[in-house]
């Protein structure tokens, strides 16, 4: 069976043949490279070589195919570590990664040939209840901030489902299930800890850094390394919520409750995703409710709860319970996984109907180009979740209009149908956006999500008005361009 949730579909078992991927090419001086980081590091930090643990680890991504034979990999422990070894890229212009949670599906951006930059060392949380905020280290995953906050009665905006990556969810923007309360994560980032590509360990706030601090807000790894962030924390009671599967006798309904749902519910509390997936011949669907409280006022979710499921698994829990049950460990690592995001404003019967036909479609056309899934993330948000900052930030590049993302997704196992997949996600998300703009959603500036758009997505479709200015802002801070030795967006 397959359980999906806000950005990919996951697998509790599934056989599948397999394929092999091959990404590696070769980086003539990276050996050399390594050796002069092992040497140049202090002893708080770790270089580690093919063959080696450490290594395996340092270079696994959630989505297999994106890992990359490195030369080695880096583990730094400490911010002068990152900055020496920023240095020694830099001047030998070696292509590096850097990786959080190693969630990314875009080839390239958070792996390498040359040099992987893991930063697990960087994982403390503290707590600071005067202040109300937590100290959290870039190489962590929510799961284990939650659960340091847990038995304070507080939390952070972060991600829905296990498993993945504090840096990248947050310098991408970070849609959480408590995104209606508070905004997202991004809005929640009171400060920055910040290697800059010239090795300066700095700390980026609203006052020390305006322009930095706008800049990192959507910009990822365009202004060098952030190696800590600061989080305002929230109460965090006990919540309600879970997983429910239903099967494809029950499309409509479940299509019908989401439109109800997300046209009648206000409580900022609410929040759910459906997840439509075809599974060739037949769609399903793939719902996550949550509710932040032990128990939801009666009507919200009764519509869905109503519903015959073939598996449920909803109930009043800690926060961190509710995460580990959307379990997304398992990706089969044959598995090849492509993704977009496109943005509307309403999801209408008519939307929904038009997310239905293009999953179908797509799913049922690659079905024979060893296709496994096509789906679309459906989220409901209030319309409001733009307006909980008053600052600008690099994404979203518009608040004033409540952009709902959707994030499209594939997966396959045959690499040389790699394109076809690529292709497809592109035209879908462009035909759900006509669909939204035909029945006279005003979707003009749609925004793309950069944590979920598909690679060489025009930066414009991203960022929007704000791109001249981070492209003014990467000149500033980086004028050696030692960023762009490294995938990513870059500006
Ligand atoms: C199963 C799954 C569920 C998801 N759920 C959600 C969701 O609920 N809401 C949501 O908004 N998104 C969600 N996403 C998308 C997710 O936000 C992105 O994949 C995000 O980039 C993952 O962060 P990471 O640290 O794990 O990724 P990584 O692959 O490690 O990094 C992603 C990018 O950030 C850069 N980066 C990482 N660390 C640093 C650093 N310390 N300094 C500078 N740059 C850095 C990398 O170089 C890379 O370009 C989900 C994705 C998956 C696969
Ligand atoms: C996983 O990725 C590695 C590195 O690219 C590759 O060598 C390996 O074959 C992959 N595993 C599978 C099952 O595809
Ligand atoms: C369904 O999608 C296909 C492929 O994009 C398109 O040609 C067709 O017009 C769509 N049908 C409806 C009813 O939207």
């Amino acid at each position: 069976m397959f359980f999906a949730i806000s950005g990919f579909v996951f697998h509790f078992f599934m056989l599948v043949s397999s394929s092999s991927a091959s990404l590696a090419v070769d980086e003539p001086y990276a050996d050399h490279v390594c050796a002069r980081i092992a040497s140049s590091i202090s002893s708080s930090s770790g270089v580690y070589f093919p063959g080696d643990a450490l290594y395996d680890k340092g270079v696994f991504h959630w989505a297999n195919f994106t890992t990359q034979a490195a030369k080695c990999v880096v583990e730094p422990g400490i911010p002068g570590d990152v900055g020496i070894i920023l240095g020694i890229v830099g001047k030998t212009r070696t292509r590096f990664a850097v990786k959080g949670g190693g969630h990314a599906v875009n080839p390239g951006f958070s792996s390498s040939t040359g040099v992987q930059i893991s930063m697990s060392r960087f994982s403390d949380v503290v707590y600071n209840p005067r202040h109300q905020t937590a100290e959290i280290g870039a190489g962590l995953i929510w799961d284990d901030v939650y659960a340091v906050l847990e038995p304070y009665g507080v939390n952070v905006v972060g991600g829905r489902t296990s498993g993945v990556g504090v840096a990248g969810f947050t310098l991408g923007g970070g849609y959480s299930w408590k995104t209606n309360q508070y905004g997202l994560t991004i809005d929640t980032v009171t400060a920055f800890e910040l290697v800059k590509p010239d090795g300066n360990v700095v700390r980026v706030t609203k006052a020390s850094d305006p322009g930095l601090f706008f800049g990192l807000k959507g910009g990822f790894n365009n202004f060098g390394i952030v190696t800590k962030f600061t989080l305002r924390t929230f109460p965090q009671t006990q919540v309600w919520g879970g997983s429910i599967a239903t099967d494809s006798q029950h499309i409509a309904e479940v299509m019908a409750a989401t439109a109800a749902f997300s046209s009648k519910v206000t409580d900022p509390k609410a929040a759910m995703i459906n997840q439509y997936v075809y599974v060739h011949p037949a769609g399903q669907n793939s719902l996550s409710l949550f509710y932040d409280g032990p128990t939801p006022p009666p009507g919200i979710f009764d519509d869905f709860l109503a519903i015959p499921s073939v598996a449920k698994d909803v109930s009043t829990r800690s926060f961190l319970s509710l995460i580990q049950g959307f379990n997304t460990q398992g990706m089969p690592p044959n598995i090849r996984v492509t993704g977009t995001a496109t943005s509307v404003l309403a999801l209408t019967p008519s939307f929904l109907a038009a997310v239905l036909n293009q999953t179908n479609y797509w799913g049922a056309k690659l079905a024979p180009k060893s296709g496994i899934i096509a789906a679309v993330g459906i989220q409901s948000f209030l319309p409001s979740i733009y307006s909980h900052n008053s600052d600008h930030t690099a994404y979203p590049p518009m608040r004033s209009k409540g952009f709902l993302p959707l994030d499209i997704a594939f997966e396959w196992t045959n690499e040389g149908f790699d394109g076809d997949f690529h292709d497809a996600a592109r035209a879908m998300g462009k035909a759900l956006l006509d669909a939204a703009k035909c029945e006279g959603q005003d979707v003009e500036g749609a925004l793309m999500y950069p944590n979920y758009a598909i690679f060489g997505t025009p930066l414009e479709d991203i960022y929007g008005r704000h791109l001249g200015k981070l492209r003014n802002l990467k000149a500033k801070v980086d004028p050696g361009n030692v960023m762009g030795l490294t995938g990513g967006w870059r500006f």
